[in-house]
């Protein structure tokens, strides 16, 4: 972990830049020479192909890795900042680059591997020509059953099983937008999300193994249903994937005319072939709902020609894929990693790629690895999460088992350098090159990384910007922070890229507050070069060029490399009747990294009690899904407040985490602080630590 020794003097109020940060720097790892003699992107002259005076036209590289039905004729259109426009003129399908052209080569090559969580049930392989029947049949059904059509919103709420890409690949067939919805995401997270995108067909399933217990996913679809009424989106159609053909996992009741079940009317259109409608390069492709800093998440709007193109050129020359590779990304398909990761970009490549159904520890420690062996996986792809998780359950497995990596990922979080150790001596046996890849949902793919053949790796730092990616470190001033100065600043990107999402879905002006707003030099202008992109990311440069991510500068909670909103969170404890007011603060944890807590007042007169606790805690896990449970539900007296009467969610985190609260003599009520201090802490006093860069400047913004 970072060390942090010093704050910068003077500082009144602790903003991100004007922290100096100095940490031990890590030593360089060098890539194996075994990977380096086999891996795609070898040629150092790609560091000037990709600089500015190559920009955009740099990127053509990979639009070219794809196969278009019409080329384009402008690589960026700068006319509407920042509404950036990407290979306009050209004309693609996403499906036909995943699939069809794969089969004259590769058709009985798995495009898809399926792990089941139960290791009685074997893994099924799918290969590109199953998948193309599939997809073509699902199509079908999509457009005649449905009535869908390109343009179209559609909603669809599924584990991790073939059948997903399958219904995203029918759906980008068609031209129909996409709107993935995590599956442990509740029934009425998934209503919002489904009323915001204008669904009116949602795709579900009965059920799936999770933890060694069948799910019943289905009923979730049932309360999205209501939800989306209520916001004003009638939904008329539900799709139910069943994950045992004939059976019925699920006990929610099966609606006539409204709820299907796919297998039972899919051999209406056996052998059907849907031509891939060739959609302008523009077109959305998908929606993926990310949460940011109001209560709404925000459906981030992917293009169709841009977005793929930077994800297979990022899978080709980061992941370092060949069509021969066996690819694992344990990420879920519901967030952006997988949409990028374990579909569009691997498949855009023809490669194999994995899906497992459950839980990385289930039934043992050794699962993963065994999977590994088995498939003969040659490049992995998790999070930080998932690595300290397995390292402290199964410390010395992987030696267990004979697999061989060539490459790593992770993603997602900042990983702690020991932690990369273990993943590098013991997961990699010192043979697999490791990429710590940073990016967002917004971004569609990396932006900073190491071009894993040509840069050393240095543990805890993601390293230099992406190929075309310029990044840099901007300070509260305006100022950019120069590199080796230790001091953190937040991360921007200067320039637009293919991968960067067109827009919020249905909210031009919150996607320009939110992103552009901070930096943009000029309103007026037309020029890329006046409108950096802000990340909300901390971040250092050291002198080597390498950008080490301290974490996010606003309100939002990386919980296991997954982004949840804290006004979200407190939005639901608000539907609790007896809650009053309602703070979340970040909390450091050994394995998630960041975990929720949450502060509740009481209406006047009532008294604390389990009860209400537990009314909350239901509250969060119906609103949102079991992955935002907090660590604890603390019923104060009173929130500390400023006289303004401004909520102090700054002094609450620092409570939280055993940090310094700073001044707080100025609050219109600075005694409860020391009774919300003894709740939280105990009567004793404790130790007070520093804290990581992301908690000092967690609510100094309000
Ligand atoms: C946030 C984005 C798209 C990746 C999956 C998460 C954090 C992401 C790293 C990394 C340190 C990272 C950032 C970012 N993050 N990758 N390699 N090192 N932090 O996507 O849910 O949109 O979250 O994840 O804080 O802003 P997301």
């Amino acid at each position: 972990m970072a060390e942090i020794l010093e704050r910068s003097k003077g500082a009144v109020e602790t903003s991100e830049a004007q922290i100096a940060v100095h940490w031990r720097e890590e030593e360089y790892y060098y890539p194996p020479a075994k990977f380096v003699g086999q891996a795609n992107l070898t040629d150092p002259s790609v560091i000037e192909r990709f600089s500015e005076k190559n920009f955009p036209e740099c990127f053509r590289e990979y639009a070219d890795l794809l196969s278009w039905d019409q080329y384009w004729h402008t690589t960026l259109d700068t006319s509407d900042p920042p509404f950036w426009k990407w290979f306009v003129g050209g004309k693609i399908n996403a499906s036909y680059n995943c699939v069809d052209r794969h089969l004259a080569k590769y058709k009985n090559k798995a495009a898809l591997i399926f792990v089941p969580e139960p290791e009685s049930e074997a893994p099924v392989s799918v290969t590109y020509r199953e998948l193309y029947v599939r997809v073509n049949e699902f199509a079908a059904l999509l457009r005649d059953f449905c009535g869908l059509k390109s343009g179209d919103r559609v909603t669809i709420h599924m584990p991790m099983v073939p059948e997903l890409p399958v219904t995203m690949l029918a759906c980008a067939r068609l031209g129909v937008i996409h709107s993935v919805v995590f599956g442990g995401f509740s029934g009425e997270a998934c209503g919002m999300r489904a009323a915001d995108s204008g669904s009116r067909v949602l795709i579900t399933m009965d059920g799936y193994y999770r933890n060694g217990k069948m799910i019943d996913h289905k009923a979730g679809a049932d309360i999205a249903l209501e939800i989306a009424k209520k916001e004003g989106q009638a939904v008329d159609k539900v799709l139910v994937w069943r994950r045992h053909l004939g059976k019925n996992a699920s006990a929610s009741p099966f609606v006539k005319e409204r709820d299907f079940f796919v297998d039972e009317i899919l051999p209406n259109y056996s052998g059907e072939i849907v031509p891939p409608v060739p959609m302008d390069a523009e077109a959305p492709l998908f929606l993926m709902y990310t949460s940011g800093s109001t209560g709404k998440p925000k459906g981030c709007q992917h293009r169709t020609g841009g977005y793929l193109s930077y994800v297979a050129g990022t899978s080709k020359y980061i992941q370092d894929i060949h069509p021969e590779d066996v690819y694992w990304c344990m990420a879920d398909i519901g967030w952006i990693t997988g949409h990028s990761y374990i579909v569009y970009g691997p498949l855009a490549l023809a490669a194999t790629s994995v899906l497992y159904e459950g839980v990385p520890t289930y039934p043992d420690a050794g699962r993963v690895w065994r999977i590994a062996e088995r498939l003969d996986v040659n490049i992995f792809h998790t999070s930080p999460t998932a690595i300290r998780m397995l390292r402290k359950s199964g410390h010395d497995e992987p030696a267990k088992y004979n697999y061989h990596f060539k490459h790593m990922t992770t993603v997602g979080e900042p990983i702690e350098p020991e932690v990369w150790r273990w993943y590098h001596d013991v997961v990699g046996k010192g043979e697999a090159v490791i990429v710590d890849t940073w990016w967002q949902t917004e971004n569609g793919g990396f932006l900073c990384s190491t071009k894993p053949a040509l840069d050393p790796m240095k543990p805890g730092s993601a390293g230099p910007g992406m190929p075309g990616i310029y990044p840099l470190i901007m300070d509260e001033n305006n100022e950019p922070v120069t590199a080796g100065s230790g001091k953190a600043g937040n991360i921007c990107i200067r320039n637009p890229w293919p991968g960067i999402m067109q827009t919020i879905w249905g909210d031009r002006d919150r996607f320009v507050t939110q992103y552009y707003s901070k930096y943009c030099k000029n309103r007026s202008s037309k020029d890329w070069h006046d409108w950096p992109y802000f990340a909300a990311d901390g971040a250092v440069l050291a002198v080597d060029g390498y950008f080490r991510i301290l974490g996010r500068v606003d309100d939002v909670i990386n919980v296991a490399g997954h982004r949840l909103g804290t006004k979200e969170i407190e939005s639901a404890c608000l539907t609790v009747s007896e809650v009053a007011e309602a703070a979340v603060v970040p909390v450091v944890d050994e394995i998630k990294g960041r975990v929720p807590e949450v502060y509740i007042a009481l209406q006047p007169g009532l008294q604390a009690s389990q009860a209400i606790v537990d009314k909350v805690n239901k509250a969060i896990e119906t609103m949102i899904g079991k992955i935002a449970r907090p660590r604890r539900v603390l019923i104060v007296p009173d929130m500390p407040k400023t006289r303004s009467g401004k909520l102090m969610r700054r002094v609450l985190a620092a409570l939280s985490n055993n940090m310094n609260t700073g001044d707080i003599t100025t609050l219109a009520n600075p005694d409860v602080v020391e009774k919300v201090r003894e709740m939280v802490q105990g009567k004793e006093a404790v130790a007070l630590a520093d804290g990581p860069e992301d908690l000092k400047k967690f609510g100094t913004e309000e």
